[in-house]
């Protein structure tokens, strides 16, 4: 369906920096179009100084809601009037909802993981799962996997913060988690008992496409390998990982998943998940080249 913005039209969009090799604006205007709901969907280039200026924007403009990314997500929770109680544990906001100029922040990225897992049919691991990375994706897929009753060990470059998210995740949920530093000798020690490795740090990521968190020689067909990098589609961790034997799963379906329930949060109405899928990945493929 072909709808052409009116006067009635209500706006969503993605607010960060950068954001111009997002696909989101792709994946949800063919949601709206598919379904014929009078919504658009743009992107919003917001530096990390004007974040108040651009919520004040968000009220003023009523913009309907938008999805929050890097740098903003943890920077967004004090300025916001309601935070969901599981974007507060997470201690991240990746998606707002603007009723009437109340400001509401989610975080549909843990809801979104759980859902890649069960379309895959990973059930819970009997076995360790390692966390590569401590930032804000790293701590949704954390809390995500807690609840499914998983034992985790955090491994990320600095320490400290790993020893931190670890804390928080095994007092709010009463789940094991240990904390490592990201090196090679604690990656060979416990990626040899694990069933699960989900690298949520953005090491891979194009341009540095060339670069992998784990080497290759330590992944093997024990392993499901989960990547949230999804630009290149097929990260070198994923390839390494693919040829070592390991079931792998790279970010782009984590990336439709928190989109749509990000865009039900917004307009009440079922995402059209296929229609969705289908856009990102054509955006994506169209980034790539
Ligand atoms: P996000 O909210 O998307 O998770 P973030 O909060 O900036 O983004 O977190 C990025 C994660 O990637 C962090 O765990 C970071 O490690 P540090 O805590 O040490 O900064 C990790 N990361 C980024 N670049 C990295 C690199 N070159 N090597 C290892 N880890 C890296």
């Amino acid at each position: 369906m072909n709808l052409e913005i009116n006067g009635k039209t209500k706006l969503c969009g993605v607010m960060g920096d950068p954001v111009e090799h997002s696909v989101s604006p792709a994946m949800h205007n063919a949601g709206f179009r598919s379904l014929g709901l009078d919504y658009a969907y743009v992107p919003f280039h917001v530096r990390k100084g004007d974040l108040p200026a651009a919520l004040q924007g968000v009220r003023a403009l009523n913009i309907r809601g938008l999805n929050v990314t890097i740098p903003h997500k943890v920077a967004i929770l004090p300025l916001l009037d309601e935070i969901d109680p599981l974007a507060k544990q997470i201690g991240a906001v990746n998606v707002l909802v603007n009723n009437s100029g109340r400001l509401s922040g989610y975080n549909t990225d843990a809801e979104g993981f759980l859902h890649v897992l069960s379309e895959q049919g990973i059930e819970p691991q009997k076995k360790n799962v390692v966390i590569l990375g401590a930032g804000g994706a790293a701590m949704a897929i954390c809390f995500a996997l807690a609840s499914r009753g998983e034992s985790l060990t955090l491994l990320n470059r600095t320490h400290i913060t790993a020893s931190k998210c670890a804390a928080d995740i095994s007092s709010s949920t009463g789940r094991p988690a240990k904390a490592l530093e990201l090196t090679r000798a604690n990656l060979a020690s416990v990626l040899e008992g694990a069933g699960m490795l989900i690298n949520a740090t953005s090491v891979g990521m194009l341009p540095a496409a060339d670069a992998t968190p784990v080497d290759r020689d330590l992944l093997g067909p024990h392993l499901t390998v989960i990547d949230i990098v999804y630009n290149p589609h097929k990260s070198r961790l994923l390839e390494e990982a693919e040829q070592a034997g390991a079931r792998t799963i790279n970010g782009l379906e984590m990336l439709i998943w928190q989109g749509a329930l990000a865009f039900e949060k917004w307009t009440g109405i079922q995402p059209p998940l296929n229609v969705m899928r289908k856009a990102a990945t054509a955006a994506l493929r169209r980034y790539e080249k």
